[in-house]
């Protein structure tokens, strides 16, 4: 199926709906990778259509090792996007990363296991290898980073995205680790995503949301889930204006 689709939108912790969506319609999509993690819904924002998938799920119910990213990805193609922001909620690795900054990163690095990576990983597949110096797609990367200029939004170009398998929050010693490795943020859920998209040759950028600082580098001694809530609410808000200017360019 082919529709003009503006934008593909996937949301993170915290991001269920997308707010403003006019005339919304939900599609839900068949997919040789089996289920996505739920409807997308398809509607009006910005004067433009664009295509909103919840990736834990509208009720959260779906762990970041369990997401069938191949599936949404697929639908998300099938349905006709081909540009597509992921939003990600994320732990602050650089002092300068706290709580509620907006980062769009430009570098991964993959520490899950055992999540199927790849369209090639079936029976008989015609195996791709692909291009993966430059995880995100820069010119989309550079169009969200004058959006959120036009926006009026502050975020920070750049920054190496640490992926984890979750759900549980790393340890100390693991996020020392990932310093040393050169992150400068942590989530759970940046991979297989970023690869799979490039697999289905579709723009591809990721909007991360600082939820808290990660293990051991903040003040706190242990990181509360309701703060990282909370800390994510608010730099949600800051989304919709964003890709607001985005779709306007
Ligand atoms: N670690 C991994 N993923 C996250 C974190 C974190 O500290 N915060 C929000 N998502």
């Amino acid at each position: 199926m082919t529709s003009s689709i503006d934008l593909a939108v996937i949301g993170g912790s915290g991001l269920y709906q997308f707010p403003g969506l006019e005339n919304p319609v939900r599609q839900s999509v068949d997919t040789p990778f089996g289920k996505a993690s739920g409807d997308v819904v398809i509607g009006d924002f910005a004067g433009r259509r664009i295509a909103f998938l919840a990736r834990h799920g509208e009720s959260h119910t779906v762990a970041p090792h369990r997401v069938n990213y191949r599936a949404n990805l697929w639908a998300l193609h099938h349905l006709g996007a081909r540009r597509v922001i992921g939003v990600n909620a994320v732990g602050g690795i650089r002092d300068d990363m706290g709580p509620r900054v907006i980062v769009v990163p430009e570098q991964i690095i993959d520490y899950t296991h055992g999540r199927y990576t790849s369209f090639c990983d079936v029976e008989g597949a015609e195996v791709k290898h692909i291009d993966f110096s430059e995880p995100y797609t820069a010119s989309l990367r550079t169009a969200l980073l004058a959006a959120a200029k036009r926006a009026g939004v502050s975020v920070i170009d750049g920054g190496c995205y640490g992926a984890t398998q979750g759900p549980r929050l790393e340890t100390r010693a693991e996020i020392a680790r990932m310093k040393r490795d050169g992150c400068d943020l942590v989530g759970m859920t940046g991979m297989p995503e970023a690869a799979l998209a490039r697999e289905l040759e579709l723009d591809y950028a990721c909007l991360a949301l600082v939820a808290n600082f990660a293990a051991g580098c903040g003040d706190e001694a242990e990181i509360s889930i309701e703060e990282i809530f909370a800390h994510l609410a608010a730099a949600t808000a800051e989304v919709p204006p964003i890709l607001a200017e985005l779709l306007k360019a």
